[in-house]
């Protein structure tokens, strides 16, 4: 028996009963579109990120999106970000008319460089968008202390619930930027059982255009304000995500712990850098992520001894074909690009079992000749 990367099912099955009760709770009441689970799940993740204001949408990439709209970015505007990211990060940057400004990342934790980011401001910089990597958080603080005056979207769809210590207090993932996103797709820490996302702010004027963005952009029912979208977040993925919440910490302890037993196991192995937490963050390890020497021969090796992997990313997103217009050379950001060569994601699911661990440890060493 192999190890899967990812094994939603084994989730499922422990917490099948509350889910299935939740979800018949709103088929019974019929009342699908946004409403009370919606608002629910709204107060949860604001104050599980602590921040005052959460809006629920359709899915992670309408976050950003929304986000960046409510930030009035548009035509001619440039945006910073980091080339290695999943591809919604750029893309919503382009889809509200935006240029994205790639800026290379820091090579220990995988995000945006607060320098970089620095340096790739200009006149017509908007806004800023940190990934949090793999789980950890970005270093929003000194990245907003670098780009003064410039608003921060931090796109936390991989690190809810991740902190990092500022100035001697925790913060939460979304706190410290001007708007944090979330993505709920299943594969998150969190995750619905379909897509949605949300957005938290602790500015209420951002709050309330994003309501309004949201539902095609006018809160009286065929009036509008501006143009919006039609980016609701469903009654039944809010009625999981609610029934899911309280085991999310716990879920997340137990990646947590994973990830520390493989550290463990692969000390010793020269060809293999375990990741690298910042010592101020707690990450929820959405992926457990090593760089390897020879990746592509152990991701085979991986593959015929039956244990899920995965290359999280392979081609930065200066090199996409669909940004050639953007005109970035290979070359361009040397650490992405590094890092796009050396990744490998190995399962880190919070229902891993001792002996599938053992079997994912053993597989590595063994490509290794250890
Ligand atoms: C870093 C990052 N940004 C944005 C998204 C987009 O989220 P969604 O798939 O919910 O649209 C994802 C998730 O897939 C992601 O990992």
């Amino acid at each position: 028996m192999g190890v899967p990367l990812l094994d939603l099912r084994a989730q499922h099955a422990s917490i099948r009963d509350e889910v299935v009760a939740a979800m018949m709770q709103v088929v019974d009441c019929q009342a699908f579109i946004l409403g009370s689970p919606v608002e629910l799940l709204e107060a949860g993740i604001a104050g599980l990120s602590n921040t005052r204001f959460a809006i629920g949408c359709a899915n992670g990439t309408d976050a950003l999106l929304l986000s960046l709209r409510a930030l009035d970015v548009g035509h001619g505007d440039e945006v910073v970000t980091t080339p290695f990211t999943f591809f919604a990060t750029a893309g919503a940057i382009h889809n509200v008319g935006a240029r994205p400004v790639f800026a290379d990342i820091d090579p220990d934790n995988f995000n945006l460089s607060p320098q970089a980011a620095a340096a790739a401001v200009t006149p017509g910089t908007k806004a800023i968008i940190p990934v949090d990597l793999f789980g950890q958080l970005a270093p929003v603080d000194a990245i907003a202390a670098a780009v003064p005056g410039i608003p921060v979207v931090e796109d936390a769809a991989q690190s809810i619930g991740a902190t990092r210590e500022i100035a001697g207090r925790k913060v939460r993932a979304g706190e410290a930027a001007t708007i944090g996103t979330f993505s709920f797709f299943p594969s998150k820490n969190l995750g619905g059982y379909g897509d949605g996302g949300m957005i938290v702010t602790g500015t209420e004027e951002l709050a309330t255009r994003l309501r309004r963005l949201r539902v095609h952009g006018g809160m009286k029912t065929y009036y509008h304000e501006e143009v919006g979208y039609n980016s609701r977040l469903d009654a039944l993925q809010a009625a999981v995500l609610l029934a899911k919440l309280p085991h999310l910490e716990k879920w997340s302890a137990a990646r947590r712990s994973n990830a520390a037993y493989y550290d463990a196991a692969f000390a010793d192995l020269a060809d293999v850098r375990t990741p690298s937490i910042d010592a101020a963050n707690v990450s929820i390890y959405n992926q457990y992520t090593l760089r390897v020497a020879r990746r592509d021969e152990l991701a085979g090796h991986l593959k015929s001894t039956g244990i899920g992997h995965s290359v999280y990313y392979p081609l930065p997103l200066h090199l996409q074909p669909c940004f050639a217009y953007l005109g970035y050379a290979e070359g361009a950001f040397p650490e992405s690009e590094r890092a796009a060569r050396e990744v490998l994601s190995l399962p880190v699911y919070p229902e891993l079992g001792t002996q599938q661990l053992d079997q994912v440890i053993q597989s590595v060493r063994q490509f290794y000749g250890r």
